[in-house]
């Protein structure tokens, strides 16, 4: 299953997406963790995605994409994928879609997390990462409003989105998630019966 969490900064998706790799046992891939990666060992990507970080701008799309191109050969994702924070900007949409393309895979499932401004302002002041201070916040939800929130519509129009209340209790916002993936696994198992060559895996 090809899974994509949507959601500003502080929405809950690598909260969610630890506990939604438990339920599905599927590999996760964080596009800000690995970043985070890069930047403590001090590669290449790390000091060129830094600058951008570090402002709360996006990375540009063509060094993200090539990352995520290349994480994906990793076997561990031939299962599957549950994408946290990637894509972030419709060009990065169009550039998975063409890789899952080549694999013969598609995204399933688009699950948006909304939070009002007021309450992700709240939670990452309280959670003090590097990119946390208030200026960066606030930077970092205009540019999910520029450029992120775009794609809602985008997956929208081709039927995977579905939106989910983020707000209340971590486990109360996780029983919102897992009755759309249920309801997904369904559909995805009713289709594979009534056509068992376009099953996959
Ligand atoms: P990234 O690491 O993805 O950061 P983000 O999108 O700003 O989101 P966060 O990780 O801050 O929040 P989250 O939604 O994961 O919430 P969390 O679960 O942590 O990206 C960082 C940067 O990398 C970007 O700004 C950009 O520069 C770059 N980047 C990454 N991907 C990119 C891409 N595709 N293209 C270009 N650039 C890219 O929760 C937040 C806090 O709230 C935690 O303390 C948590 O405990 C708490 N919390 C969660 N849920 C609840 C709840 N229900 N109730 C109370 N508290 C809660
Ligand atoms: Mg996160």
């Amino acid at each position: 299953m090809i899974l994509i969490l949507i959601g500003p900064p502080g929405s809950g998706k690598g909260t969610q997406s630890e506990k939604l790799i438990e339920y599905l046992k599927t590999p996760h891939l964080s596009t800000g963790e690995l970043f985070r990666e890069h930047i403590s060992s001090e590669t290449v990507v790390g000091c060129e995605a830094k600058q951008f970080i570090d402002r709360g701008e996006l990375v540009p799309d063509h060094v993200v994409d090539n990352m995520v191109a290349h994480t994906l050969e990793q076997p561990r994702f031939e299962s599957g994928c549950l994408f946290d924070g990637y894509p972030r900007s419709v060009p990065q949409a169009e550039a998975l879609s063409q890789l899952l393309y080549t694999q013969h895979r598609e995204v399933n499932l688009v699950l948006e997390l909304s939070v009002p401004d007021s309450v992700l302002i709240e939670r990452l002041l309280a959670r003090q990462r590097v990119d946390d201070t208030l200026e960066t916040i606030k930077h970092r939800l205009e540019v999910y409003g520029a450029q992120t929130s775009p794609l809602l519509e985008y997956y929208e129009q081709r039927g995977k989105l579905e939106t989910v209340d983020g707000q209340g209790s971590i486990d109360d916002v996780f029983g919102r998630i897992q009755a759309v993936v249920n309801r997904l696994k369904i559909d995805i198992s009713n289709a594979e019966k009534s056509n068992p060559s376009t099953s996959s895996n």
